[in-house]
């Protein structure tokens, strides 16, 4: 399976705070920011790097910097949650922007916005922090792919087995990273246990 669950103590003490109902806007965010810092570690493992040389005030010796650029495309709302700790990491990031809504009754997502830069040869990642039915995460990828990415990251807080399921069966070739991986959707296709609707609890809204 394409899917990486961060195992780091910090990690999991996070999404204890963000899983909680009486962590407020404020605090959600800043720890959106902290754990996707660490998430952004784990996706980007294999992001390509080179051979130099550099001079220390004590000798020459060999090291390694990075010969691959990252784009990163938040997918709106929530994914904007995670996108200041990316550009924290990465200055240079070329960054897009989706907008999905999942209909409330359906659960079907439909596009509202779209602005990519051209991603060919770029490591990609997607974020979003939430993979439920995996709906969302399927079209954002088929954009993504659509702006030439080939090496594409899906980064999540958390992911429920059927978006998984679905992500990995409608594009295998897309690694997925989160921070844990739940029990499953409820009839809503909510998932369980869950955080509740992650841009709401982002933004103050409901
Ligand atoms: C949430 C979330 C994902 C989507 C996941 O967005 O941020 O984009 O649901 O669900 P899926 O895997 O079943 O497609 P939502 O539609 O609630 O929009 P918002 O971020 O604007 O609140
Ligand atoms: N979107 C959310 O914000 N939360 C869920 O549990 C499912 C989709």
């Amino acid at each position: 399976m394409a899917l990486t669950v961060l195992t780091h103590p910090l990690a999991a003490h996070l999404l204890v705070r963000l899983r909680d109902k009486s962590t407020p806007p404020d605090q959600f965010r800043r720890t959106t920011s902290i754990l996707t810092t660490l998430l952004v570690l784990e996706a980007t493992r294999t992001i390509a790097y080179a051979e130099t040389h550099v001079a220390t005030p004590i000798k020459i010796t060999s090291g390694q910097i990075l010969s691959q650029a990252l784009g990163a495309v938040p997918v709106l709302r929530a994914g904007l949650g995670m996108l200041d700790s990316v550009v924290q990491l990465f200055p240079d990031v070329a960054v897009g922007y989706i907008g999905l809504v999942r209909d409330e009754t359906t659960a079907v997502a439909s596009r509202y916005y779209r602005k990519l830069p051209d991603l060919k040869g770029r490591f990609t990642l997607c974020l979003d922090p939430m993979l439920a039915t995996g709906g969302s995460a399927t079209q954002a990828i088929e954009m993504i792919k659509a702006a030439g990415a080939t090496n594409i990251v899906m980064v999540c807080v958390v992911a429920a087995p059927q978006g998984v399921a679905q992500l990995t069966h409608t594009h295998p070739d897309v690694q997925i990273v989160s921070a844990a991986l739940d029990e499953g959707l409820d009839d809503r296709r909510f998932i369980v246990p869950g955080l509740g609707d992650f841009g709401d609890r982002l933004y103050g809204t409901e």
